[in-house]
């Protein structure tokens, strides 16, 4: 990983410390064990797809961190549920057992419950220091309507429904466009719009971002049967033992890795207009296409 990327990540981790409440905060519990999910190591991915969308109109760091922070703690919610005995029952996540293996399903619930909320006070008392109020009320449309039952929420419920059933190829494709692609979707978006980006900007950034978005949870699909689990962090062939609807059940694993490589080359084509400026976007796109955890 270039430094570039390592200085971001070490920014973005020191906001998340400064943002979140800290453990010796009252009750303490909660606050150990959200903070045992967040800083477990994941790659944070979100944030920097975030940070490189803003930097394609020069937008400063400190800009985007609100937002960058924000969605991170959403994902790490969604991933703390997402492993729960009553969703996907996973043991493992980010090189660590899950947060109900060592908090408890209660807490692990409350964990998640405190993630989301933080990220709208987070959003709402941080990112009004940067930047113009109008522009801080859209990151939140952007951010609850990538969370919810119109993005995130909503393609894990057809996810969990379909869990055991053979799915047709636009359920499927709900199922990754929604659960995964929406959050990554809004990352792009939210970055854009604190760069302040046109309308046909904007567009184009967003089918760079849907197209991403897809791409990344066919490869997660992917990496669940071929990957390492000590590199992944998570145990693999947990998908296959639910019956899970994925990529590689229903086309194959080289037909599934055909489409990963499609979407990057479309995605690649939409940041075209956009030259040297989108030289971030344009890496991490290959970066998470290629990537082996
Ligand atoms: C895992 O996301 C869950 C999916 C949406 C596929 P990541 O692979 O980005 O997980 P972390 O953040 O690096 O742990
Ligand atoms: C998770 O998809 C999507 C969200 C957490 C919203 P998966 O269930 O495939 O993610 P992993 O494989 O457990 O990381
Ligand atoms: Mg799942
Ligand atoms: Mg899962
Ligand atoms: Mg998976």
């Amino acid at each position: 990983m270039k430094l570039q990327w390592k200085e971001i990540i070490a920014a973005v981790d020191e906001a998340l410390d400064r943002f979140l409440p800290p453990e010796t905060v009252f009750p303490e519990e909660i606050h150990r064990a959200v903070r045992y999910s967040v800083f477990a190591g994941g790659k944070r991915l979100r944030p920097l797809l975030t940070v490189a969308a803003a930097q394609v109109f020069a937008a400063p760091l400190e800009h985007v961190l609100p937002a960058a922070c924000a969605i991170e703690m959403i994902h790490t919610y969604s991933l703390i549920h997402d492993d729960l005995p009553a969703l996907d029952d996973d043991d493992y996540r980010r090189g660590r057992l899950s947060n109900h293996k060592v908090f408890g399903e209660a807490m692990a619930i409350l964990a998640g419950d405190a993630l989301l909320t933080c990220a709208f006070e987070t959003l709402a008392g941080e990112a009004p220091k940067y930047l113009p109020l109008a522009t801080v009320v859209a990151l939140q449309q952007e951010i609850s309507r990538a969370a919810g039952t119109a993005g995130m929420i909503g393609g894990q419920v057809v996810d969990i429904l379909s869990e055991g059933k053979p799915v047709e190829a636009k359920t499927l494709e709900y199922i990754h466009r929604h659960k995964t692609g929406a959050l990554i979707t809004c990352c792009i978006r939210c970055g854009a719009k604190i760069g302040q980006a046109s309308a046909k900007e904007l567009e184009l950034l967003s089918t760079y971002g849907e197209k991403i978005g897809l791409a990344f949870q066919i490869i997660d699909d992917i990496l669940d049967l071929t990957g390492d689990e000590a590199a992944l962090g998570k145990k693999t062939g947990s998908d296959v033992q639910k019956q899970k609807a994925t990529y590689p059940a229903l086309y194959g694993l080289e037909a599934a890795r055909k489409q990963a490589e499609k979407l990057l080359a479309e995605a690649d084509a939409c940041l075209e207009p956009f030259g040297a400026a989108a030289a971030g976007l344009k890496e991490l796109a290959q970066m998470l296409v290629n990537r082996t955890h």
